[in-house]
């Protein structure tokens, strides 16, 4: 139990890999906000933590706006006491199988207010909190996108490597109040997200046409991963509690990858 009595916000935790970092935290002591668009997600999520014994609050938030996420956090704060721990895990990645000549500026538009702005919304809002308190944990999700600058996903590179960036500022800037701030980079994760990427995949690569979104995922992952296995959400949740624990409190500004060896 290594986050027990601790709060942790985990934005766009409804789905995916926010779900399981909001799980593993929970399995871990932590009571949970989950911010989401998708309310009946984040409701749905809610539910399976308080199955676990923990408490946990819903919360419909659109994080490209920052009033939402002001509020989110100041009556997060209330309902729970305190936040010790931000997940930025919320993120999009429209104008994906597009080289950079195909994307138009709305694809840029979204992926920067959504991977982006939203966390440096979230970081400067929580700031003030955590530099009273002389403690924090801030974890951003990134992605293996970004270090490998993705002809296919131009825009989303971009952002995740801005993330990376971002993290780097903000820790340094929180260092002398105690606070970590870290990133970590999945790989392939078979989420709506990637399912909504394999469809792309079908549609601009004949090698891909007749496989099912499954088999295109498994395919992927036995050319691109040198450990040859998926990355899964779970992974994800027990880095995510690794670095949002007092374990690794001497690490800040770090960008871990968990991708089966794919960047290196
Ligand atoms: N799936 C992968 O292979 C993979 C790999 C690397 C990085 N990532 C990153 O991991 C994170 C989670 O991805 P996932 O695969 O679980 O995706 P997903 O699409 O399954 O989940 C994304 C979540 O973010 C929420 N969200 C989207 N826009 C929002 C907004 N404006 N405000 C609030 N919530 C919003 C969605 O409702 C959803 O709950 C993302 O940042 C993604 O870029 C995913």
């Amino acid at each position: 139990m290594r986050l027990t009595g601790k709060v942790a916000m985990v934005s766009g935790g409804g789905t995916g890999i926010g779900r399981a970092i909001a799980l593993a935290m929970a399995r871990e002591g932590a009571d949970i906000l989950v911010p989401d668009i998708h309310l009946a997600n984040a409701e749905a999520v809610v539910g399976e933590v308080r199955a676990l014994g923990r408490t946990a609050v819903a919360q419909q938030v659109d994080v490209t706006k920052e009033s939402q996420i002001q509020t989110a956090i100041r009556e997060g704060i209330r309902a729970c006491g305190q936040i010790d721990i931000l997940v930025n895990n919320a993120g999009v990645n429209p104008g994906l199988g597009l080289p950079f000549t195909r994307q138009v500026e709305a694809d840029w538009d979204k992926v920067f207010d959504v991977n982006v702005k939203s966390v440096f919304f979230t970081c400067k809002a929580i700031a003030p909190h955590f530099m009273e308190r002389r403690a924090g944990k801030i974890v951003n999700i990134a992605s293996i996108a970004g270090p490998l600058s993705s002809t296919t996903m131009p825009s989303y590179s971009v952002s995740k490597m801005g993330i990376i960036t971002f993290t780097k500022i903000v820790a340094k800037e929180l260092a002398p109040y105690s606070v970590n701030v870290n990133a970590i980079c999945p790989g392939l994760l078979y989420t709506d997200m990637w399912k909504k990427i394999g469809e792309v995949i079908r549609e601009t690569n004949p090698a891909y046409a007749d496989l099912t979104p499954r088999q295109m995922f498994e395919k992927r992952v036995e050319e691109w991963i040198p450990m040859k296995r998926e990355q899964t959400p779970e992974d994800i949740g027990h880095a995510a509690v690794f670095l949002a624990s007092e374990e690794a409190r001497n690490i800040t500004g770090q960008a871990l990858m968990v991708d089966g060896g794919v960047v290196m």
